[in-house]
């Protein structure tokens, strides 16, 4: 079974994406198989590893469509119709990293959240999107969800067929107002959802794993935010929705202008071949943090595990 895992914050712009797209190339990169799954209508993750050519070309297939739009019309595509495999490609169109496999989003996704045009209001979104995600599971070690910065209908699918939320986050003040209008999202997103779930051990409600601090700079002082995001996910414990040792993650991703640069050339950081000590520097911190992501997710295994064990079941 893959881990699934959200990168998912109530606030934009504090690098959802470029988690999304950089920790699922760090993990191909180990060896490992990931699918990363674009769940924003605005499409960033599926234009940066595509190119702004064959994003084009995916939305102007009307009829024929290949989006994720398309799963909810009943009948017309499944989700396995929509992956592109090995995404990352050259201007050859020569794979440069194999086992990163992409589902797109176009700007239908929007359409979503209009009850008129989603297809079949009886079943809500989100259990759609499971069924369809069934299929898929035994292919990948990580299913990986670009969510939007709301927890509207594409982020519920992503919310319900989650095992673990990792939220991003900014060390200003905002991000902490962003984290705590998600808590009470997300505890009204579980109540409302809980009758959909499945039974059993494999079908647990998503948990809060932990807060990455992501864009700060080298002589920041992290320590207020650190201590503030901490109270919170404390809170956040106490009502169930972050696991028992949600943290704040001790890696943090520095602010850095290569990004920007993986953005323009379409490629995600890891991938990026050229000798430059600010890239080596960010594909540490992302090596980094995709470690502790993966000790992290053991370490809660465990702890259910043991959970489980005493309370004989
Ligand atoms: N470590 C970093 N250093 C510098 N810039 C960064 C870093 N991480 C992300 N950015 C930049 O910050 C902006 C927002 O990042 P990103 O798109 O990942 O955020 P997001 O949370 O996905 O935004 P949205 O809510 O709009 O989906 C982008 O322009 C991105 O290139
Ligand atoms: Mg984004």
């Amino acid at each position: 079974m893959s881990r699934k895992i959200s990168f998912l914050s109530y606030k934009g712009g504090v690098g959802k994406t470029s988690l999304a797209v950089n920790v699922g190339a760090t993990l191909a990169q180990q060896g490992k198989r990931v699918l990363l799954i674009d769940l924003d209508t605005q499409a960033n993750a599926s234009i940066w590893l595509l190119g702004l050519e064959r994003w084009n070309e995916l939305n102007s297939r009307n009829g024929a469509s290949t989006t994720l739009y398309s799963i909810f019309n009943p009948g017309d595509t499944v989700l396995a119709d929509c992956v592109v495999s090995d995404v990352v490609k050259d201007r050859t169109g020569k794979t440069l990293l194999p086992g990163l496999d992409l589902v797109p989003t176009g700007f239908d996704l929007v359409d979503l959240d209009s009850d008129l045009e989603s297809g079949n209001p009886v079943i809500p979104a989100c259990v759609i999107f499971q069924e369809q995600l069934e299929s898929l599971e035994d292919d990948y070690d990580y299913i990986i969800f670009d969510c939007p910065p709301h927890t509207l209908k594409a982020a519920q699918c992503a919310i319900f067929c989650s095992d673990d939320i990792y939220v991003p986050a900014n060390i200003d003040s905002l991000s902490l107002i962003g984290f705590t209008l998600l808590g009470e999202k997300l505890r009204k997103f579980r109540r409302v959802s809980s009758a959909y779930l499945k039974s059993g051990r494999m079908n647990r409600p998503a948990e809060i794993k932990g807060v990455v601090f992501n864009a700060v700079d080298p002589e920041a002082d992290v320590a207020i935010a650190e201590a503030r995001m901490q109270v919170r996910l404390n809170q956040f414990r106490n009502w169930k929705l972050a696991a028992p040792n949600a943290k704040v993650f001790q890696t943090r991703i520095r602010r850095t202008r290569a990004i920007e640069r993986a953005v323009v050339v379409g490629l995600p950081v890891p991938s990026l071949g050229v000798k430059d000590q600010e890239v080596d520097a960010i594909k540490s911190d992302y090596q980094d943090l995709a470690s502790e992501i993966s000790r992290q997710t053991e370490a809660t295994e465990q702890a259910h595990e043991f959970f489980q064990h005493a309370s004989g079941f």
